[in-house]
């Protein structure tokens, strides 16, 4: 079968770069793999109470839906300086409860995407904390900090940046081996 990369994007909005790249990444996965972007907008704001009580649904089938997998790649925006808090809930929930946690041992990848220069350094680098701690063996390099995003794509929401393109299919084909050396 298919080995199944779960992407994660920290933004809800419709318009979303984070959400395009996402897109485009999906669109080039390599032979042999299935790219799917899961969604996290819909989940509650982590409880602890619902670790001892019933879980919401959304929970548990996130939790499910992680577990599933075979590897994790994030795609985050960089708000105030940091990760946003819908992809730092989806990192909780699927975290808890004690023991449980899903994400452990999944091989990880972070890219960040802004509209600034400094391409989302700072989101990048706390999001890469907080997976110390679940425990992803997150790919070191290349690293990838994507700025000034709001000329790279066409009315059609097509990559039209070439250098940005190569980048990315660079940076798959290193996070692929990654996720074959991790995963053995
Ligand atoms: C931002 N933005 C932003 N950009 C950045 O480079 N560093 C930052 O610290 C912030 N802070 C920030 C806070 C908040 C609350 C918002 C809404 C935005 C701008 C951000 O890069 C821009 O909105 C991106 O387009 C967000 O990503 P999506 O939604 O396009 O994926």
């Amino acid at each position: 079968a298919n080995k199944k990369v779960g992407l994660f994007v920290g933004s809800l909005r419709k318009e979303s770069f984070n959400k395009k790249f996402a897109n485009y990444v999906k669109s080039i996965a390599p032979t042999g793999y299935d790219f799917e972007i899961i969604e996290i907008g819909h989940l509650p704001f982590y409880n602890e109470d619902f670790d001892t009580g019933t879980p919401p649904k959304e929970y548990v089938e996130f939790r499910e839906t992680v577990k599933g997998l075979d590897a994790v790649l994030f795609f985050t925006p960089e708000y105030n300086r940091s990760v946003p808090a819908v992809l730092k809930n989806a990192v909780d929930v699927a975290s808890r409860p004690y023991g449980k946690n899903v994400w452990d041992g999944k091989p990880g990848g972070v890219i960040s995407v802004s509209i600034g220069a400094i391409g989302g350094f700072g989101a990048n680098h706390h999001l890469r904390q907080s997976l110390v701690f679940v425990n992803v063996p997150t790919m070191a390099q290349p690293e990838a900090y994507i700025g000034g995003v709001a000329k790279m794509f066409d009315d059609d929401d097509k990559l039209t940046d070439e250098s940005t393109q190569k980048f990315l299919k660079d940076f798959v084909k290193a996070y692929i081996e990654w996720v074959e050396k991790i995963n053995g």
